[in-house]
C-alpha cells in the first residue's frame, strides 16, 4: 500500500513520473542528490535526466554523498549532463572525461562538502534528490541504504523530489541517526561516545511544503565488485593482525581493539575478513562504508557493534542480509557522512584507521588519489577524515602494481593526499612499518627494508644513500632524481631499469 509509505496524505497528490519530476532540474542548477559508494542512490531522476538532454541540451553541478552505482555516472556523462561533480566518484567513463577536462571535478573530503554549503562557501542547492524508503506524517524522509548528504541536501534546497523506492526493505527504518551539528561559532559538541551511541532523529526533517515530486522505483542497488582475497591481501590481513595483537601484548590496545574504519576496495575488505580468526572479540566499527565484511564479522559473533553511513554489500551478502535484516538492526547505525567522518568524533573515539594507498613514497607521504601524478582515479574520499584524526593511521597497498612493472613504494610520490604527519603504519604483503615517534631518515629506512618489493629493494636503498650522502637535509632527496622511477614507466612501461 502506497499509504503504508507515504504516510502524509495530502503528498499522495504528487506523485508523478520520472521525466515529469526531472522537469524541475534546468540548465545550470546544482543538484544534491543521495548516493554514498552505490548505495540509497537516485535512481529514476537522473536517468530521466540524460534522456531529457538527447532532445535537450543542459548541464548541472551534480554534488552527491559519494560514488554512484546503476551506471548513473556513466549515463550523466554520456549525455554530457554533468558539467561539474563533486565530491567523490568512482566510474570509468566519467574518470575519463575529467581527466580530458570535460567534467570540472573537485576532489574533496567527504565530511566537509555540507560544511562548504550550509555556510554558503558554495552553493546553493536548487533540487535535492534523495531515495527514501517512507515519509513519515509530518514529511520526514527515511532514507534507504545510505545517509550521505541527503540529509543536509534536502534542508539547504529550494526543492526537493523523493524517490521512494518500494523494493527496499520497510525493515530500513530505525535504522537511521540524523543529526545535524549546530551553527559555527558556537557549535555544541557533537555528544557521540561510542559507536552505537544515537544522538539524532530516524528521519530527516524538512519542511513538506518543499517536497515538489515523488517517484516510485523499485529498482536496486549496484552491488558491490569486490575481489576476493587472495595471496597477497591476505599477507597483508596477517602483517596487521599481528602487529595489533604486539600493541596488545605491549598493552596499549585490549582485544577489544579500537572502534575501525576501513576503506573501500578489497584489501580493506580482505584486511577485516582476516579478523574473523584473529584473537581480537567484541570490537566495534566507526567506519563510512559498511561491506560483506562487517556482516560476516557479525555472523561471526567477533563484532559487537558497526556506525556507517552506507551499507555496499556484494550480490550474495545482499541476498542474506537485506531479507533478514532485523536480525542486524539492534547492532547497526546510519549517519550522515559529517559525523562519520567528524574530526571530533573521530579523535574522541580513537579509531584505528585503515586505508589504501594507489602509492606511498620512503618517507611515508601517500597517493591515493591521482595516477602518474595527473590523472585521477577515484578521488580522497573519507581516506583523509579519517587519517588526520583517527588514533592510528595505517595504509594498505600491495607492493607492485601492473606485473611488478609498478612499485607502489616509490622515493617520492608525484601527489600527496596524506603527509608523513598523518601517516602511522604502512603495510604491504612485504611487511609492516610502524612509523610513529620515528623521524624521516628513520621512517625510510624501515619502509626500505619492511615494505618494498624485494625487486625494487636496492634501487630504493641506492637512491636513499645517494641523497644521504649527495644532498642530506632533515628529508634528504635528489630532486633531478625523485621521479625518475615514474618518468621511466612512462617512457618504457615499467619502473625497473
Ligand atoms: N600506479 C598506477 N596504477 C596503479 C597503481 C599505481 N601506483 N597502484 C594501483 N594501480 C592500479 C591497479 O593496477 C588497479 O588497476 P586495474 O584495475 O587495471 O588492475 C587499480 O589501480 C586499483 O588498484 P588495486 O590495487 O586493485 O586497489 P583498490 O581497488 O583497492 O583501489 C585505490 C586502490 C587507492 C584506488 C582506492 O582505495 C581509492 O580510491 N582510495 C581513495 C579513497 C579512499 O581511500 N577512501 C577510503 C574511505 S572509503
Amino acid at each position: 500500500m502506497l499509504q503504508d509509505r507515504i504516510r502524509r496524505p495530502s503528498l499522495l497528490d504528487k506523485v508523478m513520473s520520472p521525466a515529469e519530476a526531472a522537469l524541475f532540474i534546468r540548465d545550470g542548477m546544482t543538484v544534491g542528490m543521495s548516493g554514498f559508494t552505490r548505495a540509497g542512490d537516485a535512481k529514476a531522476v537522473p536517468l530521466a535526466l540524460a534522456e531529457r538532454a538527447a532532445t535537450e541540451p543542459f548541464g548541472i553541478t551534480l554534488i552527491t554523498g559519494a560514488s554512484l552505482g546503476n551506471g548513473i555516472d556513466e549515463v550523466l556523462t554520456r549525455s554530457h549532463v554533468l558539467k561539474r561533480r563533486l565530491p567523490f566518484q568512482s566510474d570509468r567513463v566519467l574518470r575519463a572525461a575529467l581527466n580530458r577536462g570535460e567534467v570540472m571535478f573537485i576532489d574533496q573530503h567527504l565530511s566537509e562538502t555540507v560544511e562548504l554549503l550550509r555556510s554558503r562557501q558554495m552553493g546553493p542547492i536548487d533540487v535535492a534528490v534523495v531515495e527514501a524508503v517512507a515519509i513519515t506524517r509530518e514529511g520526514g524522509i527515511i532514507p534507504t541504504t545510505s545517509v550521505g548528504n541527503s540529509a543536509t541536501f534536502a534542508i539547504l534546497a529550494e526543492k526537493v523530489i523523493i524517490e521512494l523506492n518500494i523494493g527496499q526493505p520497510a525493515e530500513l527504518e530505525g535504522l537511521h541517526d540524523i543529526y545535524i551539528p549546530t551553527r559555527r561559532p558556537h557549535r555544541e559538541p557533537i555528544p557521540i561516545v561510542s559507536p552505537d551511541s544515537r544522538v539524532g532523529l530516524p528521519f530527516i526533517q524538512i519542511d513538506p511544503d518543499k517536497i515538489a515530486a515523488i517517484v516510485i522505483t523499485e529498482r536496486q542497488d549496484s552491488s558491490a565488485e569486490t575481489t576476493a582475497p587472495d595471496d597477497e591481501t591476505r599477507a597483508i590481513a596477517g602483517h596487521l593482525i599481528e602487529f595489533l595483537s604486539h600493541e596488545v601484548r605491549k598493552g596499549r590496545l585490549t582485544e577489544t581493539l579500537a572502534p575501525l574504519q576501513a576503506g573501500i576496495g578489497s584489501i580493506a575488505n580482505a584486511v577485516l575478513h582476516g579478523l574473523i580468526d584473529s584473537p581480537f572479540h567484541d570490537y566495534t566499527m566507526y567506519s563510512e562504508v559498511l561491506q560483506d565484511s562487517t556482516f560476516d564479522l557479525f555472523d561471526s559473533g567477533k563484532l559487537a557493534f558497526a556506525s556507517g553511513s552506507s551499507i555496499t554489500l556484494s550480490a550474495a551478502c545482499q541476498a542474506r542480509v537485506m531479507p533478514d535484516l532485523r536480525h542486524y538492526k539492534s547492532r547497526l547505525v546510519l549517519r550522515p557522512q559529517e559525523v562519520s567522518n567528524h574530526p571530533e568524533v573521530l579523535r574522541r573515539l580513537g579509531v584505528i584507521a585503515i586505508n589504501t594507498a594507489l602509492e606511498c613514497d620512503i618517507y611515508g607521504n601517500v597517493n591515493s588519489t591521482h595516477v602518474g601524478g595527473t590523472h585521477m582515479m577515484n578521488g580522497i574520499g573519507g581516506s583523509g577524515d579519517f587519517a588526520r584524526n583517527a588514533y592510528m593511521g595505517i595504509f594498505v597497498t600491495k607492493s607492485l602494481a601492473k606485473d611488478g612493472s609498478i612499485s607502489r613504494i616509490v622515493p617520492m610520490v608525484p601527489h600527496v593526499d596524506h603527509n608523513e604527519h598523518d601517516v602511522d603504519v604502512v603495510v604491504t604483503e612485504i611487511g609492516l612499518a610502524d612509523l610513529r615517534g620515528l623521524a624521516p631518515r628513520e621512517r625510510a629506512e624501515v619502509i626500505i627494508a619492511n615494505c618494498i618489493h624485494p625487486s625494487y629493494r636496492e634501487l630504493a636503498a641506492d637512491y636513499y644513500r645517494r641523497a644521504v650522502r649527495d644532498h642530506g637535509g632533515q628529508t634528504p632527496h635528489l630532486l633531478a632524481e625523485a621521479y625518475s622511477w615514474h618518468l621511466r614507466q612512462e617512457a618504457t612501461g615499467s619502473m625497473l631499469p
